[in-house]
This record gives C-alpha cells, structure tokens and sequence, in this order.
C-alpha cells in the first residue's frame, strides 16, 4: 500500500511558477503517462468504495474527469460531470463559488441525481475547497446523501478541509503549495 502511495507521489510532476509565480502547480499529466501509478490511483479509490453503497461518482471539471469515471464503473455507479458554466445542455441547477480573484459557478443537470443518491465527489487536488464546496452544496440542495470527498492530492497549507464542514475528505497525497 505505502510502496504504491509513493510511486503516485513521485508520478506526480511539480512546476513552479504555473499558472503565475509563486505557485507550484502539481502536474497529474505525468502521473497518467506511468500505467502502473494510474491503475494504483484508480485502485486505491475503489478498494475504498467499493463496498459503501455510492450510486453517484460526481467528478469535478476538468480534472475529476479523468479519475471519476474509472471509479464509477468499477464501483458500479452513475457519473456526473460537474461543470463550468453554459456547457451543460439541459435543464441545469448551479452554485457560484469564490477562487483566489472573483467567482465562478459550477453546473449540473436536473435529473442526473435523485434524492436518496448517495454520491462521491472526485476531483484531482484540493487546494481551498471552494471547488469541492460548491460541489457538496449542488448536490445536497437536490436531496443527495454526499458520502465523502475524494482526491489525489492535498495542499494543507490552503486548509481547504476546512471549507467542507463535517464532510470527511480521503486523499492519497500532499503537496505544499
Ligand atoms: C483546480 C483543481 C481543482 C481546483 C482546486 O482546478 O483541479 O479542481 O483547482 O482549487 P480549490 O480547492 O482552491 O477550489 P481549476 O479550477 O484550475 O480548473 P481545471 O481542473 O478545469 O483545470
Ligand atoms: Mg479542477
């Protein structure tokens, strides 16, 4: 477990200075690129999962679209893409949330969940937790049991944990920010 914990670690490529300096972008691209972290990735979020009822895998815009879908059909439940606005072609509720300058919103189709859906949110990184705020209030304005919130990596220093309330958050490694 620990030997794969630090192959995706290492898999993981850290750029200063992206988007803008002073931040040190984690670059999951790489970790996509070694067969072996990828599936050690995929696998360590369904041997968590696998036995905890989720009907709903929600993945996050852009990144969650890469880790959410795997999980879900390896689990045996729905995905949801969360997205960025005016993409979305239905019918869509949506939750405004704030990043380091301004506000964005988060949208998801009307219908893609019912009350009494138990979901598992899955983005790539928590750095705030406004993401993965705003995601935990789309679903729960529509009756959805959020089960937990699930990412690869961590930056604690950003204390987005703390953004999420009495949600429990699993992830598989830090970085710092
Ligand atoms: C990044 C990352 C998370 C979010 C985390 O996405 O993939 O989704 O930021 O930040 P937070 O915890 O401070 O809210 P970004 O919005 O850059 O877009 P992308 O995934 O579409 O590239
Ligand atoms: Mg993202």
């Amino acid at each position: 477990q620990d030997s794969r914990l630090e192959r995706i670690s290492s898999a993981i490529r850290v750029i200063p200075d992206f988007p803008k300096p002073g931040i040190m972008f984690q670059d999951i691209t790489t970790l996509l690129l070694d067969t072996k972290a990828f599936r050690d990735t995929i696998d360590l979020f369904v041997e968590r999962y696998r036995d905890k009822n989720i009907s709903v895998v929600a993945g996050v815009e852009a990144r969650g679209f890469i880790f959410g879908p795997p999980i879900a059909l390896a689990i045996g439940a729905k995905f949801v893409p969360m997205r960025k606005p005016n993409k979305l072609p239905g019918e869509v509720i949506s939750e405004e949330y704030s990043l380091e300058y301004g506000t964005d919103k988060m949208e998801m189709h009307v219908g893609a969940v019912q009350p009494g859906d138990r979901a598992l949110i899955i983005d790539d990184l928590i750095a705030t937790g406004g993401t993965l705020g705003a995601a935990i209030k789309l679903l729960e304005r529509v009756g959805v049991h959020v089960v937990e919130c699930a990412c690869v990596i961590e930056l604690p220093e950003l204390k987005g944990r703390e953004k999420l309330g009495d949600k429990s958050l699993f992830v598989l490694v830090k970085g710092a920010a």
